[in-house]
């Protein structure tokens, strides 16, 4: 594993960033406009009625007026990029080579962390043109929110709000998630979700984005992820087999769901199939902001949407057992093994 990006100022495309030719993106890619966009100011049986629909068509969507506060966003967006912006020495201390981008399942206390992303497939191995700075979100104890950076100087206070403010709202929208299919309350909100983790992605302008990829198509390995983005790169597969555009919108968080809801809902809502591009003129950060299940969870189909008519589509597995199969499994098809 090469070297995260800013620590080695790379300008132009070494080869290892070279995507094999059956990944690489296309051209002409519309912004999908049919991406719902959601006012979660809007009554709570109009919001049951859009999220659910929302997570059965597309199993991506953004959400407006959402309770976070524009001015801390803007600050998370910030704080980052200077975080970024710092020379090669100061970033260096996050940075391990220790040959894996993560560690290989994620736990509570996740220290944070500078790496590199790279994917093994039967094509080979290459790296995506990003970098990443990920760490544990919650709970904000202590030693968790001292292996955050220190520079700059307002990260750890900004970036502590940030994960308390999205935490709510992400309960917030798998409570009507929840109504959508007809399960209890709160549902989502304890065990599945007791993990939180944030990982920021800094893509630098790119010298030839036709021939590689910020991040491959993949799904999220989580229960669900809240992203925010201000600049376009975000590409979503929809139902017709399509790459289509996600409109960057500043103020909204991109919700996509995860490979967990799979399993869950029994395929009546289903992880989004993302990637995202390069370009060549501005760099470009995203949050994103993931919530999982402990690893010892038991990921199974909720008997409660199963009937005769409708029988389990997946064996119960445990989360930890599934993250290493999607780690080795080139990032989309780990649910394989579980299925019946
Ligand atoms: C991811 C991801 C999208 C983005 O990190 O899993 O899909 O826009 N990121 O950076
Ligand atoms: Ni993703």
């Amino acid at each position: 594993m090469s070297s995260p990006l800013t620590l080695s100022s790379t300008n132009h495309l070494p080869q290892s960033f070279v995507v094999p030719l059956k990944k690489r993106p296309e051209k002409e890619v519309p912004l999908g406009k049919d991406i719902p966009i959601i006012d979660i100011g809007q009554p709570e049986d109009v919001l049951v009625e859009q999220i659910g629909k929302a997570c059965r068509d597309f199993g991506l969507f953004q959400v407006v007026n959402h309770g976070v506060p524009e001015n801390l966003m803007a600050e998370a967006m910030k704080v980052l990029k200077e975080f970024f912006e710092l020379a090669a020495e100061e970033k260096a201390m996050f940075y391990d080579d220790d040959g894996k981008p993560y560690d290989l399942v994620p736990n509570l206390s996740q220290k944070a962390k500078l790496y590199a992303e790279g994917n093994k497939s039967s094509e080979g191995e290459f790296n995506f043109w990003k970098d990443c700075l990920g760490h544990g979100c919650h709970p904000l104890d202590e030693e968790l929110v001292n292996s955050w950076p220190d520079k700059p100087a307002t990260y750890k206070e900004v970036i502590g709000k940030y994960a308390v403010e999205v935490r709510n709202l992400a309960k917030r929208v798998l409570d009507i998630i929840c109504q959508g299919l007809g399960l209890p309350l709160d549902y989502f909100g304890k065990e599945l979700i007791q993990n939180q983790m944030m990982f920021s992605n800094y893509y630098p302008p790119c010298p030839e984005p036709s021939s590689t990829l910020g991040v491959g198509s993949h799904c999220d390995p989580f229960l669900i992820t809240f992203l925010q983005q201000d600049l376009y790169a975000l590409q979503f597969l929809n139902k017709d087999g399509q790459w289509i555009g996600v409109e960057p919108i500043s103020n909204a968080f991109v919700v996509i769901l995860g490979l967990t809801f799979n399993v869950i809902t029994n395929n009546v809502m289903e992880a989004a199939v993302h990637r995202v591009v390069t370009n060549q003129t501005h760099d470009r950060i995203s949050i994103t902001t993931f919530f999982n299940p402990p690893n010892s969870t038991t990921i199974e189909p909720e008997k409660q949407l199963l009937s005769e008519k409708k029988p389990p589509l997946y064996r119960p597995f445990t989360y930890v057992d599934f993250f290493g199969n999607y780690l080795s499994d080139d990032y989309d098809v780990g649910l394989k093994h579980y299925k019946i």
